[in-house]
């Protein structure tokens, strides 16, 4: 199992990931897609609702350890409804994009980082690890078999979602001996509907998505299925997401139900909750906390209080407010409620620094500034 911090994992080179891709076995569809239907699909894809012809595909087996590394056509899983995932939710996913350039390349962002996180949620879900060569091998080759299916344009791409789940069939309560590890490909424009826009937060204090020594900090489905009750709530509190508090105090924000949350000063600090342990180590988040600090901003990790956001929203020492993931991008937050406050963040207007820091960070995804980090890898 590695410990590499998804900030640190070591880098991938181009020649190696040749290597990588070619270790894969394509078994194209005979029914792929007709080209017009498919361009008819990236017109204005509904965040996850379209998917590729292909999926990328690997089993585990104790005794063997992984095999069949192969791209297959996408499709329905033959699952037996014993299989350990469907009762005991032995799972963990990951997520990422494909850009595609304005000449015409495909590349991905961080994929090393997404590849270390997934392997310190196998960990914690006690799944098998997966190499970070084979996570990084297996999105390349998918993507090179479904390139067609990279949109262009503004804020549209390649959703990737590498996951990993218990197939074994067997009701008792220990790790499966079977498990099974896919990536499906889905072309994607902004996460909310609506576009690009202000985003509504209320803030619950009766439910949290994860506590001390919890998997608040591993990417796997229980904790996205834990936020579903509290983000129905938030909805019919007249919100668009929620955001959790930490389970000891209910005190301090924690992160939204799918995304971290960023909060910026009057003085031009920029805050974010620190990783405790229950919040996800989000490879967005980490960007971030890189390119505020290269303009010289002070970046703040830490422990932030609720009250004295409110409180900040009220006086105006809190700025903005902006929510950050691999699918969120940089979501600005035009309001913050709770059950005993309600303000508007920015005027409801989208934040001056959070749209900079959006722009930023996209122009380097889709090739249109320099990566002054080395933060891309190109896959076709
Ligand atoms: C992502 O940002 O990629 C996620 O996995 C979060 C989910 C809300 C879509």
């Amino acid at each position: 199992m590695t410990t590499t911090s998804s900030t640190t994992a070591s880098s991938i080179l181009p020649s190696e990931l040749e290597d990588l891709v070619a270790l894969f076995d394509v078994r194209g569809t005979d029914d792929p897609t007709p080209d017009a239907d498919r361009e008819a699909a990236l017109q204005a894809p509904k965040f996850g609702t379209v998917f590729s012809d292909h999926m990328a595909r690997i089993t585990w087996r104790q005794a063997d350890g992984w095999l069949d590394r192969r791209i297959e056509k996408y499709g329905p899983l033959q699952l037996d409804p014993a299989a350990a995932v469907l009762h005991y939710a032995q799972e963990i996913f990951e997520g990422m994009k494909a850009y595609r350039h304005d000449d015409g390349s495909v590349w991905t962002f961080r994929p090393e980082a997404n590849a270390a996180r997934f392997a310190r949620s196998a960990h914690r879900l006690a799944l098998p690890a997966l190499s970070i060569d084979d996570f990084v091998g297996s999105v390349a080759a998918l993507v090179r078999t479904d390139v067609d299916w990279v949109p262009s344009g503004e804020d549209s791409s390649l959703y990737l979602r590498p996951f990993m789940f218990a197939s074994e069939t067997f009701l008792g309560v220990r790790p499966a001996a079977e498990v099974e590890y896919l990536v499906i490909a889905s072309p994607v424009g902004p996460y909310f509907a609506g576009g690009v826009r202000p985003v509504s937060i209320w803030v619950d204090e009766d439910y949290h998505r994860s506590g001390p020594g919890g998997t608040g900090d591993a990417k796997c489905g229980g904790n996205y299925a834990a936020s579903l009750l509290p983000q129905l709530l938030a909805q019919e509190k007249g919100c668009d997401q929620v955001c959790f508090l930490d389970a000891t105090t209910n005190t301090h924000l924690e992160e939204l139900g799918g995304m971290n949350v960023f909060v910026v000063m009057a003085d031009g600090s920029v805050h974010t909750p620190e990783l405790t342990g229950s919040i996800l180590e989000g490879v967005t988040r980490s960007s971030i906390l890189q390119l505020v600090g290269d303009r010289g901003r002070d970046v703040v990790e830490r422990r932030i209080p609720l009250a004295e956001i409110v409180q900040g929203l009220a006086d105006g020492t809190v700025r903005e407010i902006f929510a950050c993931g691999t699918a969120a991008v940089v979501t600005p937050v035009g309001r913050l409620a709770g059950s005993t406050f309600d303000h508007a963040v920015a005027g409801g207007e989208p934040g001056e620094l959070t749209m900079d820091i959006r722009h930023e960070l996209t122009d380097v995804q889709y090739g249109r500034a320099a990566d002054r980090h080395g933060w891309m890898r190109r896959l076709a």
